[in-house]
């Protein structure tokens, strides 16, 4: 099912700016060194996936969403006709990515931006995982990060909050986001409903798109073992995209993994 259908437009209206995991993915990339060929996850639109593109690399992204990858996809057209060259824009789920990925292999492997608290069960949890590891060159790095959050200390439930106010070039109209939050802090569930108010010069508030995600939030413990038990090892874990160090009030959760066993030749 594609959660994000009607909503990609406005997701890019709001998230499209937000560029703070931009530098610590390319220090991540410059690390690896070895000209990496990278996989995005779950791409969306390509708020990361375009940047990575632009500076140089080879990058495939893969997603659910027809709506999210076609904005993906028209921003790619505007780069140099290099830079599309080098760039796969397909359509898959992270749960089963061989269908389209066969057995290629990267250097890098990258779910961000809390789209894993779109693996609402352990299935699968442990399919998505479980591939990401299986898609990794022998030295390739696979990186996971979200939002450190979790809501059974704070249940935010039906706190409507006002997310911002933008300007929308394409329609010349002034764009409202409030969000609602509702917490199921037994299930480890928050659902987020978007709710985006246009008004067009001289006219009134208008509910224009009114999705609601639901996400599932994690421990950083559940997580490491999570990993752990599909045969990663943690090899750098972060509490922001500063490279600053995990401490239970930091406001992501970041795992740099590799394999824990190298294959058999
Ligand atoms: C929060 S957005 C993140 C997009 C992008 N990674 C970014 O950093 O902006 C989550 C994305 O996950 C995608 N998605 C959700 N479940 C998926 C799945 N099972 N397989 C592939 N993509 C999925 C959605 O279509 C959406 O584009």
């Amino acid at each position: 099912m594609d959660e994000y259908a009607g909503f990609a437009y406005y997701y890019d209206l709001y998230y499209s700016d937000v560029t703070t995991d931009n530098p610590f993915y390319l220090e991540i990339i410059r690390q690896v060194g070895v000209d990496p060929h990278i996989l995005e996850l779950a791409c969306g639109t390509g708020r990361l996936l375009i940047p990575l593109v632009e500076a140089g690399y080879r990058v495939t992204g893969l997603d659910l969403s027809d709506e999210m990858l076609e904005r993906a996809h028209n921003k790619l057209t505007a780069l140099p006709v290099q830079a599309q060259a080098r760039t796969r824009l397909l359509k898959g789920d992270m749960r089963y990515p061989r269908t389209v990925l066969g057995s290629e292999k990267f250097e890098i492997v990258i779910l961000g931006f809390n789209t894993f608290q779109h693996m609402y069960d352990d299935e699968d949890q442990i399919a998505c995982l479980e591939n990401a590891r299986d898609m990794l060159s022998t030295q390739g790095v696979f990186v996971l990060a979200m939002d450190n959050s979790t809501p059974d200390e704070e249940p935010a439930n039906k706190l409507t909050e006002l997310y911002g106010v933008m300007h929308d070039p394409e329609r010349q109209s002034t764009v409202t986001l409030m969000v609602s939050t509702t917490d199921f802090p037994h299930h480890q569930i928050r659902t987020r409903r978007y709710m985006y108010y246009e008004r067009l010069p001289g006219g009134n508030n208008d509910l224009v798109c009114n999705t609601t995600l639901k996400l599932r939030y994690f421990y950083a413990d559940e997580l490491k073992n999570l990993l752990e038990k599909v045969g990663f090892k943690i090899v750098e874990s972060y509490g922001s995209y500063y490279f600053e160090e995990y401490a239970a009030e930091s406001p992501r959760i970041i795992y740099i993994c590799q394999k824990a066993e190298p294959e058999q030749a």
